[in-house]
């Protein structure tokens, strides 16, 4: 992983897309406290390279790279976007990976392209 990195995290309720945010932030050294951005769309985690976790949950309309500031974010930091399928540009950094519940204590996580 390297600044400029797009991962799009897409799957319903519960199925593993913070836990995985969490598990990224860790591997990118940081040792910040991860949760969901609740007030804010996006919360940035310090490490050996900075992570901006972006949850668009909350999001009312299809909204672009642009207008969350990511472009700018993708300069310096990793960007990880819960709910990403509801961003409208389907941008050509983007990684994008599917989670699954596929029982109470197991997920699936496929990519959908890397
Ligand atoms: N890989 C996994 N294996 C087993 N359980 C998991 C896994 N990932 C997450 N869980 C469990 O699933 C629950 C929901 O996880 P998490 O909050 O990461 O999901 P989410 O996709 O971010 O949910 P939301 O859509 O509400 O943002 C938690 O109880 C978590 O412990
Ligand atoms: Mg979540």
């Amino acid at each position: 992983m390297t600044a400029g990195d797009l991962l799009l995290l897409e799957g319903e309720l519960g199925s593993g897309k913070t836990t995985f945010v969490r598990g990224l932030a860790r591997g990118l050294g940081s040792v910040d406290a991860v949760q969901s951005p609740t007030f804010t769309l996006v919360r940035i985690y310090k490490g050996r390279i900075p992570l901006a976790h972006v949850d668009l949950f909350r999001l009312q309309s299809a909204t672009e790279l642009a207008d969350l500031g990511l472009e700018e974010l993708l300069d310096q930091a990793v960007v990880a976007v819960e709910w990403g399928d509801r961003l409208a540009a389907d941008d050509a950094r983007a990684r994008r990976l599917k989670f699954d519940v596929t029982g109470p204590d197991e997920r699936r996580i496929r990519i959908l392209r890397s």
